[in-house]
């Protein structure tokens, strides 16, 4: 281990100035944390009995995952989550969210639970409450069992049943230690870069089924937290995470701002309606309907998903502008994750990007906060993820991330401000605690605060982790 391991120590070596105003500008009981997913670094997808993820099969087929990297030893979370968590208690963490790996705990998707399984998820919640740090848990971040993609995974309405059954068996052998609990992380991703733009598992390119797999996505959500409510006398706080992202048009050229229409239907409002109005939204309907077909809309579909949550999370990284008019082709990438937007393009502003190409745009935070404080005013929000990549060097034994750090000082900053708008949100978890596999990327992505060298597995905590832990410091210092 290349850092010191008194409690302290990240702390004393803080860099001076770590921001008391902005820790003073959140309420003292603000949930201060950190956040991962467990396809992204547990690694050991071979050991305990763990089944094939659609995200294992995906990084086996050649082309799909940068440099052919898959999650095989990720960052090796499986086995090397009791350092992990010390790290977390250093950096001085109120809360981690992680996911569970439904194919670690049910290797075909059902059935009984894999004991196994159960076992990694016990010691690490339990070595995470010995550290006091209150674990958030995810059921579902991407990873689903490979058999129930051979039986036709979200396009088909039986999945729904079978992530009911997960979350069910799941919730009550955990519930009596974790108490904030998401059914799914970003469902958007799972339909549209799963099933639509193909560049994430299981890789289809086709509307009859992007369209359907969002439906199933929300009604395993509604229908998971009834089946929990009607199982659980003290379910915990219930909720689900999404990528929000407020889209823009490049002008008022009417082409311009229906594309953003478009591409705001698909990315936020097909999600809020449902989950919040019960109803999706009538232009999205009649824009896809030609495209899939909306069978898989059964009545009373849209009661179960409207079900009440205790919270939401907000993942965000950056806005989106779009161009619709003719011509504009060679310009930026295509909308390919939106069904029906083949003609509308991303539009690049030419201002500062993170290592995704994703643009710096900590107003845009506050704008799809104002987003979902409008659609969803009495449910308490989350930041769920926030954070960017950058091409970070380790050089004797540190890493001076100053572009993470102003990410995170800004969009704090930006989140401040949407607070005293009055928009209720009472957490933020950084994405990420470590680098990890960030999906078709493979490692070339570093989100973490803490390096990791993928040869020897060492953490290095990144100026980031250091500005970070003194911003927890300032915070609890007003306890
Ligand atoms: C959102 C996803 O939930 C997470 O898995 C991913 O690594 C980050 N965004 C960064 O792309």
């Amino acid at each position: 281990m290349s850092h010191p391991t008194h409690p302290d120590s990240l702390l004393d070596a803080t860099p001076e100035g770590s921001d008391p105003r902005l820790a003073a500008a959140f309420p003292t009981d603000f949930t201060w944390g950190a956040a991962t997913a467990s396809f992204q670094i547990e690694g050991a997808t071979h050991e305990g009995g763990r089944g094939p993820s659609i995200w294992d099969t995906f990084c086996a087929e050649p082309g799909r995952v940068v440099n052919g990297d898959n999650g095989d030893v990720a960052v090796d979370h499986y086995h090397r989550y009791p350092e992990d968590v010390a790290l977390m208690a250093r950096l001085g963490l109120g809360a981690y969210r992680f996911s569970f790996a439904w194919p670690r705990l049910l290797p075909t998707g059902s059935g009984a639970l894999n004991p196994a399984g159960v076992d990694f998820y016990d010691r690490l919640v339990d070595t995470l409450l010995e550290a006091g740090i209150t674990p958030c848990a995810t059921l579902y971040h991407w990873d689903l069992p490979q058999a129930l993609q051979d039986a036709g995974g979200w396009p088909a309405r039986d999945t729904v049943a079978r992530f009911t059954d997960h979350a069910v068996a799941v919730h009550a052998h955990f519930s009596d230690r974790i108490r904030q609990w998401a059914t799914f992380n970003e469902p958007w991703c799972s339909a549209f870069l799963g099933h639509q733009a193909g560049v994430h598992a299981p890789g289809a390119t086709d509307a009859r089924l992007s369209v359907p797999a969002a439906h199933h996505l929300l009604l395993a959500h509604g229908s998971a937290l009834q089946a929990i409510r009607a199982t659980s006398a003290d379910p915990g706080q219930l909720g689900i995470v999404l990528n929000l992202q407020h889209v823009s048009p490049e002008t008022d050229d009417p082409a311009d701002v229906d594309a953003a229409r478009r591409v705001d239907a698909v990315h936020n409002r097909l999600w809020l309606g449902a989950l919040f109005a019960g109803a999706y939204p009538q232009d999205l309907l009649d824009d896809v309907a030609p495209l899939s077909g909306l069978d898989h809309v059964h009545d009373g579909d849209l009661q179960t998903i409207a079900q009440p949550v205790d919270w939401v999370g907000l993942n965000y990284y950056c806005p989106a502008v779009v161009t619709g008019r003719p011509g504009q082709s060679e310009r930026g990438e295509a909308a390919a994750a939106y069904p029906g937007c083949e003609d509308v393009r991303m539009v690049d502003r030419g201002r500062p990007t993170t290592d995704m190409g994703w643009e710096v745009d900590p107003q845009g935070f506050r704008d799809t906060l104002a987003m979902l404080g409008t659609a969803a005013p009495e449910v308490p929000i989350h930041i769920t993820e926030n954070g960017a990549a950058y091409p970070d060097q380790l050089v004797d034994g540190t890493v001076h991330d100053a572009d993470r750090v102003a990410y995170l000082r800004t969009h704090l900053e930006a989140l401040a401000l949407a607070r005293a708008d009055g928009i209720d949100v009472r957490g933020y978890f950084v994405w990420s605690l470590l680098d990890n596999f960030e999906w078709a990327w493979g490692y070339g992505k570093r989100f973490g605060v803490v390096h990791v060298d993928y040869d020897t597995q060492v953490r290095t905590p990144k100026d980031s982790a250091l500005w970070y832990a003194g911003l927890l410091a300032h915070h609890r210092a007003r306890w």
